[in-house]
């Protein structure tokens, strides 16, 4: 595709490029490579998709003292996340462009009482509310109403949401289709253990797909975790839903028990169940799992073919309180880098084939069921 998409004929035309994927399952076709190095797919992603939808950007244990705040870009737009009272309620999330010129106020993260942007020292508050704006009394602009944009925000399970929509979907309404097959994952009575942001050169799309993609795990981690698969023969027990979602639980025989792959003690609630591991996806970019950990990644897309994924690892308030908690936590990460590393040469790999138009998608295996599901949704998101 290297036409503009925006009119009714071109989102057509865009569906029927897509159409391989639209067939079921054992007769569909991957998508074709362009939907992964095309720039005009690439815009068309940001407005309807990463503009659009509710998006996990913190964990409130990152914010937890007033004045606590981190900044990062959806789709190229800067944001800060910021704590301005304790309780749910005292975030506060708004675009870090100052209202004279645009410049970012803040950056990286930190504990702030105030911000001041280093063009003209505008200075704001940590809620984003002008203090000041130095030799601007001449003006005739009326200055309260130049505050730093506001973002709509919720929190969830200890995870804060924000939205670059100023009319979104409620957010009860957003979550509440994933609620059912979430029992698995109560974060609110978790701690963060450990945040980790890779960049992988791949469209965003590889990298979501990758997280749901079963058949490759015996291939790619064969010397970490591949031989722990058992998957069988027989279907995947998923939960394909209308809105994109897939849940999973099965039993993946990691158990936390085995001294390879066991690092932390076994989650309490997923003790005494024949379920050892289970997996979650909440459209666009947020997946989440159970093991003996809760883990969620979230894909950020830098530019069509370039990511930023950020791993967060959270455990159980009582396992922090183990001797050697921290030696696990390191031991953990060595591992994690290993099957990070092991991902990350097959996914830049795709994202060769996408730049290339010699490559026509192959056929899909049972195991990529996720794949097939997201992929369905997200055609009907972006055609419609
Ligand atoms: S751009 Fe911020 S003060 Fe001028
Ligand atoms: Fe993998």
């Amino acid at each position: 595709m290297n036409a503009p998409l925006s009119a009714p004929a071109d989102l057509l035309r865009l569906r029927d490029h897509l159409s391989s994927i639209c067939a079921p399952l054992d007769e569909a076709r991957h998508l074709p490579g362009d939907v992964y190095s095309s720039k005009e797919i690439f815009a068309l992603e940001k407005e309807k998709i990463f503009r659009k939808h509710w998006l996990c950007v913190a964990r409130v244990e990152e914010l937890s003292k007033v004045g606590d705040y981190l900044t990062i870009r959806i789709v190229g737009e800067p944001v800060v996340v910021a704590r301005e009272a304790e309780g749910d309620a005292g975030f506060a999330v708004f675009r870090n462009q100052c209202t004279h010129r645009g410049v970012e106020v803040a950056f990286g993260e930190g504990n702030a009482k105030q911000f001041q942007c280093p063009y003209h020292a505008w200075t704001f508050d940590i809620g984003g509310r002008l203090l000041g704006a130095p030799l601007m009394k001449e003006s005739k602009v009326d200055l309260t109403k130049c505050d730093l944009p506001r973002l709509q925000f919720a929190v969830w399970r200890g995870w804060i949401f924000a939205t670059l929509d100023p009319n979104p979907q409620p957010f009860a309404d957003y979550i509440g289709q994933y609620e059912k097959y979430l029992w698995w994952y109560p974060t609110d009575k978790c701690k963060l253990a450990m945040k980790k942001v890779i960049h992988v050169g791949a469209n965003w799309k590889f990298l979501v797909e990758n997280l749901l993609d079963f058949y490759h795990a015996s291939t790619v981690h064969k010397s970490t975790f591949g031989k722990q698969y058992k998957l069988g023969n027989k279907p995947l027990p998923a939960h394909c839903e209308k809105n994109g979602a897939f849940f999973l639980e099965w039993d993946a025989s990691m158990r936390p028990t085995d001294p390879k792959l066991g690092f932390f003690s076994s989650l309490p609630w997923l003790q005494d169940r024949a379920v050892t591991a289970t997996r979650g996806f909440l459209f666009p970019n947020m997946q989440m799992s159970a093991i003996d950990s809760l883990r969620m990644w979230s894909m950020w897309p830098v530019s069509e073919t370039q990511t930023d994924v950020v791993g967060y690892f959270i455990l159980p308030e009582e396992s922090f309180r183990a001797q050697d908690f921290a030696s696990q936590v390191k031991k953990f990460d060595a591992f994690s880098e290993t099957f990070l590393a092991e991902d990350k040469v097959a996914l830049e790999s795709l994202q060769v084939m996408a730049n290339s138009d010699s490559f026509k998608g192959g056929p899909l295996s049972r195991y990529e069921i996720g794949i097939h599901h997201l992929l369905n949704h997200y055609v009907d998101v972006i055609t419609s």
